[in-house]
């Protein structure tokens, strides 16, 4: 007998559960990042911290290992690090009309009770789909069993008091300042591709009312900005959109009394891409138990037909620098992960690429700092072969990073003259951050099995490599 009193949701675990042996048998699926126990995943959702979990949700199809049948996944954490599967939260409820679960946010009543606001996509009939609503579901006391609320939809297109965005409305993502609780969902019209603000009307968080385009830009080419999300650090904001490419980030400030948002800079926020697509995307965000705001995404862009697609990316501190742009550091719960440890003294290298023989592998956290010199390029080989033909390049040239294949604009500023390279390499996942944050890179790789060799390079001339450490990585698995 299942153990799952919703038939729904003990259909949809024992699709997953009957997929897990494929999954496992791929090498080249992450060890120390969070996914399902097998099948599709996409955007992280209701991310939150509660009572000394973080709960994240995720966009999950059970009945295959490609997208579709949209429920969320549910898993919780006590460090961000380790995690810990649940039962999936929500299913699309046909009896309801409902053919997916879209994304959202994880929030509390006044009475403490957890729930859930999300898109709800209706069945088409004749071909025809009705708009999306913003749907709740409410939590037992254990954050285990859902219920969709009696009182759906939380909001319609018909009712909400904003423009007449078409179907396509989605994504919501709460917000809170100066006292006030706001909601920002993704929405376009005409030509415009907006950010809708709501503001809750009362602490049941069912009652909303329309406010104004928070953000508007015109829609051109691009679809929509799904998945905005909107944060406050320090006295600046900054939000996220994914706008069917690299995520986009705009920083400035936010007049809670005229509601206005006035960008001040903007850029891509992970410029990683690989298989047509980029490699992180859907993002959302939670505040850790120091409040630090926490940000996380889709990895996406795995081979297909492996009983398993979709990770999380690992958690990332995020934080404004001076000059307006983000800075996206990986959190220090991670270092729980360490294991054996290389560590190189300085030395130099001139024109040539040195293999590193203490230490090699496929999981693995590397931290090299190298100062260029006179070399016209510097960098890190991973996942090489046993014979030096294939390998994974991180390579700089003063004025372009390039990670794999992709080619990105940067250039050490004028009080930095090291080259900081903090990667970690899991299967074939690479997530990069560069000079403590200021550009973080998410890239998908694809190497043989038994390449697994790491490379200091420095070519066209000397360079100095001040400090190389290598830890092989702990499965949280
Ligand atoms: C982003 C997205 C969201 C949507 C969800 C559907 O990846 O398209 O806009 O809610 O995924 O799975």
């Amino acid at each position: 007998m299942s153990t799952y009193a919703n038939p729904s949701i003990a259909q949809a675990m024992a699709s997953v559960a009957a997929a897990t042996a494929k999954a496992a048998a791929d090498p080249t699926r992450p060890v120390y990042h969070f996914r399902p126990p097998a099948q599709w995943m996409n955007d992280p959702n209701g991310t939150i911290y509660h009572n000394g979990y973080y709960h994240v949700f995720y966009q999950h199809n059970p009945y295959g290992d490609d997208w579709g049948h949209m429920h969320w996944g549910h898993t919780r954490s006590r460090d961000l690090v380790h995690w810990e599967h649940l039962p999936i939260a929500l299913w699309p409820s046909y009896e309801l009309g409902e053919e997916h679960c879209f994304s959202g946010c994880a929030w509390l009543t006044e009475q403490g009770q957890p729930l859930l606001i999300y898109t709800e996509v209706p069945l088409k009939s004749n071909d025809q789909r009705l708009p999306n609503e913003q749907w709740a579901a409410l939590g037992d006391a254990d954050w285990i069993t859902w219920q969709k609320h009696p009182d759906n939809p939380v909001l319609s297109l018909k009712t909400h008091g904003g423009p007449a965005f078409r179907g396509e409305w989605r994504d919501p993502f709460i917000f809170t300042e100066a006292g006030r609780t706001f909601m920002v969902i993704g929405g376009d019209y005409e030509e415009v591709a907006a950010v809708a603000l709501y503001e809750a009307e009362d602490a049941s968080m069912l009652h909303w009312r329309y406010c104004n385009l928070l953000y508007q830009e015109p829609r051109m080419g691009k679809v929509f900005l799904e998945c905005p999300n909107f944060v406050k650090l320090g006295e600046k904001w900054l939000l996220i959109t994914a706008p069917y490419r690299n995520l986009e980030y705009i920083s400035g400030t936010f007049d809670v009394t005229s509601l206005t948002f006035h960008p001040e800079q903007r850029g891509v926020l992970d410029p990683g891409f690989s298989n047509g697509v980029p490699n992180f995307y859907a993002s959302n965000i939670l505040f850790d138990e120091q409040h630090q705001p926490i940000l996380l995404g889709w990895v996406r862009g795995f081979p297909k037909d492996r009983g398993w697609n979709g990770c999380l990316s690992l958690p990332r501190v995020l934080s404004l620098g001076a000059d307006g742009h983000p800075r996206q550091q990986p959190i220090a719960a991670l270092q729980t992960l360490r294991g054996h440890h290389t560590q190189v003294a300085g030395f130099t290298l001139d024109n040539h690429r040195q293999r590193v023989e203490q230490s090699q592998g496929d999981a693995l956290e590397i931290i090299a700092q190298i100062t260029p010199g006179n070399a016209q390029t510097v960098g890190l080989r991973v996942r090489c072969s046993a014979d030096d033909e294939q390998a994974v390049a991180i390579t700089f040239d003063g004025q372009t990073l390039r990670v794999a294949d992709v080619a990105i604009p940067f250039t050490l500023n004028e009080q930095e003259t090291t080259l900081k390279l903090h990667l970690f390499l899991d299967k074939s996942v690479l997530e990069l951050f560069v000079n403590d944050g200021r550009k973080t890179v998410t890239q998908l790789i694809d190497a043989a099995t038994d390449a697994l060799g790491v490379e200091v390079v420095a070519l066209g001339g000397a360079a100095q490599v001040e400090a190389l450490d290598i830890w092989e990585m702990k499965s949280i698995w």
